[in-house]
């Protein structure tokens, strides 16, 4: 296995060098990046970035101690689902760049999952082996598949560079993970993702749980919301959908947002949010003349009571489109969306989390802003974290079994949708003002200008994840850090002769 410092071969462009800095620390003073390994990133923080400043243990006991192939350590590529077991659901889905028709709208040139876009829909039932082989048939840039919000084994992330190769033309790659925790969820590709997800390199994934939720639902549907070419689109078509249900009957709508900002959900009739990200809400109760945001990435779950005979109830989803629930024949006026929102960080019941916070194993800052620069040889006005600009961002370092707590404080002037791969989040206060309601459990949490979160989470899913902004052009431009286990280590890079760029 090559070096750490055999896999970064930085560009030398003019008089760009690479310093070391102390063990393995890396000065990222060359103007263009050229190849790099994540595993570089963040060397500079040891000691002194957000964790040192609030007391936590172990800043210099990582992998970034310069070694590979010491006993301990582990591949990405060995992080899977037991390889022995066989599929309980078995996919094959098959990337093209192609033109997408878009019913009720233009077609537009972008990406397709098995010739449409979205892609099919993957169904599966809690504890499920889930295998899907991916193809890709076309798409020039190469591709892969990330499994936004399902904590799979980091084997199957589908980052290229981190945790793969991008897939090239007439490549394949099996992804297989176990569906531990039901719920709504979604896969799109990780290779060139501000483009390729925009175009349509995505699909809806459910998993249906094990045991009957505490809300039961008569029909269940889902709602995908993107934009092709600025076309709002509901499952891929531009036009509203009808759902026909029996009066008094429940019916569970699974919104998600695939956008790069923030969709809106309400209805001049009263529902409940069952789900946020995939979790189930404790005690959810009747939502009234507000409306629901969901991050960019997120999804939410909302109950609707079809109404009596002769009647429909229109749900609006992301501000263009509305799905009509109730009577076939009925029609639903359009309702003006509420200037009041629904605060998660006080809906529902409360129950403990299960997770003791109060002293976390690890404490880290991720305080976001910015400045002009310049990145990868362009000038810009770029996104900071901890003051530092991509590539010299933090890397977060944790021990399995860590309790991890994190803040993240928006100085940026923009809303930020942040995304931890691989493990499900909890809120634990916002702007010092600690979770009342049902605890809050996202992969994707909407931080807005001049607010700060409280989050934490437990290191139960050894790896190297991505935690970055889910409006993606943001991700371009910098708003990307990584959570790494110690004695974890990957063998791509980024930039090199596989031509990864996961953002
Ligand atoms: Cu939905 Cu890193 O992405
Ligand atoms: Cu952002």
């Amino acid at each position: 296995m090559p070096s750490r410092r055999d896999l970064l071969r930085c560009a030398v462009v003019g008089v760009a060098v690479t310093t070391a800095l102390g063990a393995g620390a890396l000065a990222w003073s060359s103007t263009l990046l050229g190849e790099y390994s994540v595993m570089d990133m963040g060397g500079g923080d040891h000691g002194h970035d957000g964790h040192a400043a609030h007391g936590a243990v172990g800043a210099g006991a990582s992998v970034a101690s310069g070694t590979t192939g010491a006993a301990g350590e582990v591949d990405v590529t060995a992080l899977t689902a037991d390889p022995a077991r066989p599929a309980d659901v078995r996919v094959e889905l098959v990337a093209r760049q192609e033109t997408i028709d878009v019913p009720g709208g233009r077609a537009v040139e972008g990406y397709t999952v098995n010739g449409e876009s979205p892609g099919p829909e993957i169904r599966a039932r809690q504890g499920d082996l889930v295998e899907v082989e991916f193809v890709n048939e076309s798409v020039a840039a190469g591709a892969t598949l990330h499994w936004h919000g399902i904590d799979v084994p980091n084997a199957a992330d589908g980052v290229a560079g981190i945790t793969q190769d991008a897939v090239p033309v007439g490549g394949r790659h099996v992804y297989r993970f176990e569906a531990t925790d039901a719920g709504t969820y979604w896969y799109h590709s990780h290779q060139v993702s501000h483009e390729q997800v925009e175009r349509g390199l995505l699909g809806a994934i459910v998993i249906d749980p094990a045991e009957p939720p505490a809300v039961a639902a008569d029909l269940d549907v889902t709602a995908l919301l993107h934009v092709y070419g600025g076309q709002h689109t509901l499952n891929g078509r531009a036009e509203d959908e009808q759902v026909t249900a029996d009066p008094g009957s429940i019916v569970r709508v699974r919104v998600i947002n695939s956008d790069q900002g923030t969709a809106a959900v309400w209805s001049a009739a009263s529902f409940r949010v069952l789900a946020t990200d995939g979790h189930e809400v404790n005690g959810p109760t009747e939502v009234e003349g507000q409306r629901v945001l969901i991050p960019a990435g997120g999804r939410a779950d909302v109950a609707v009571r079809a109404p009596a005979r002769g009647d429909a109830v229109r749900l609006h989803v992301g501000g263009a489109r509305s799905i009509v629930i109730g009577d076939a024949a009925a029609s639903a006026p359009k309702a003006p969306q509420p200037s009041e929102t629904l605060d998660l960080l006080a809906y529902g019941d409360a129950t403990p989390v299960g997770l003791d916070t109060s002293t976390p194993d690890r404490s880290f800052d991720y305080v976001i802003a910015r400045r002009f620069g310049l990145m990868d040889g362009r000038p810009g006005n770029f996104w900071t974290i901890n003051g530092r600009m991509f590539p010299d961002v933090p890397m977060f370092h944790v021990s399995e079994g860590d309790v991890v707590v994190m803040r993240i404080v928006n100085d940026s002037g923009d809303v930020h949708p942040m995304h931890l791969h691989g493990h499900h989040v909890v809120v634990l206060s916002r702007d010092d003002v600690a979770a009342s309601g049902s605890p809050w459990w996202v992969d994707s949490l909407d931080v807005r200008p001049g607010e700060s979160y409280e989050i934490a989470f437990v290191a139960d899913n050894p790896g190297i994840w991505s935690d970055h902004c889910h409006t993606l052009p943001h991700a371009v431009d910098g708003l990307v850090a990584h959570v790494m286990y110690d004695g974890v280590t990957t063998p791509f890079t980024i930039n090199g002769d596989a031509g990864n760029r996961p953002e």
